[in-house]
């Protein structure tokens, strides 16, 4: 199966702090991939690298067979780089509809009329049809990270990147959230999905990385890596920390 997303060798650094450490990785096309690690330890900078919001000091990243590592966001959005952020900004003084138009708007190329259509059916898929009039200022937190994940799927993208949406779920909520995710991922679309709820990762990804003073210090089989010592001492009651 061919590659969609390849980072080979990407290091980043704030001043003396080293957040991305000779960093490689890559997913396949239609891949789930889990990402997990304590807090500050370099996952949503990843995040950033990979949909563009940062430059790395250092390494290559490639999508879909392109480097883009000197390609701005909205470029690489309209490449089909999709994401949420761990804290959700929509647009609060707009509708959550009006919201997914934006994303519409900055994704993936389509006719004006396919945009509205296809914003109408994310609001379907993330279960946020009956909010679809109500300004995104109003939601609550809960809602707001729906919300994230459906401005991103508004954009079209073909390989989603997905930041700790699952945080402060109740557990009927985060169950949801999970098949919503299994939905996404049966329509063909590559995740990548950074979460500290790992039993909800679990039932997703089909391989998990493990992030650390932002090296990669695991990979492979999900529960295999759970189950490594290294992993264990890390995440020694992190589950459900948010
Ligand atoms: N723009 C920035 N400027 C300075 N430090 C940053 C910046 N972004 C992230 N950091 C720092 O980099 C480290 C990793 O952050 P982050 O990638 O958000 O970690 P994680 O998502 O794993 O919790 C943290 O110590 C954070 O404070
Ligand atoms: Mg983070």
């Amino acid at each position: 199966m061919q590659e969609i997303l390849k980072l080979v060798d990407v290091s980043k650094a704030y001043g003396s702090l080293t957040v991305t450490d000779h960093l490689s990785l890559s997913v396949r096309e239609g891949e789930a991939l889990g990402v997990i690690g304590p807090n500050g330890a370099g996952k949503s900078t990843l995040f950033n690298i990979i949909a563009g919001g940062v430059k790395p000091d250092a390494g290559e990243v490639h999508y879909s067979g392109i480097e883009v590592t000197s390609s701005r966001a909205p470029r690489r959005c309209r490449m089909g780089i999709g994401r949420s952020y761990q804290i959700p900004h929509p647009f609060v003084g707009m509708t959550v509809y009006e919201n997914l138009l934006v994303g519409a708007a900055f994704g993936e190329d389509m006719p004006r009329e396919e945009g509205f259509q296809h914003a109408a059916n994310v609001l379907e898929q993330t279960g946020l049809i009956d909010k679809a009039n109500v300004r995104a200022g109003t939601l609550t937190l809960l809602e707001r990270k729906r919300l994230e994940m459906a401005r991103a799927l508004a954009t079209r993208p073909r390989l989603l990147l997905l930041d700790e949406i699952a945080g402060g779920l109740t557990e009927h909520e985060c169950h949801e959230l999970v098949e919503t995710i299994q939905d996404i991922r049966k329509s063909g679309v590559s995740i990548i999905w950074i979460e500290h709820i790992v039993h909800a990762l679990l039932a997703v990804v089909d391989r998990l990385i493990v992030i650390n003073f932002g090296k990669k210090i695991a990979e492979g089989d999900p529960h295999e890596v759970m189950k490594s010592t290294e992993v264990q001492q890390i995440y020694m009651g992190l589950e459900g920390d948010g």
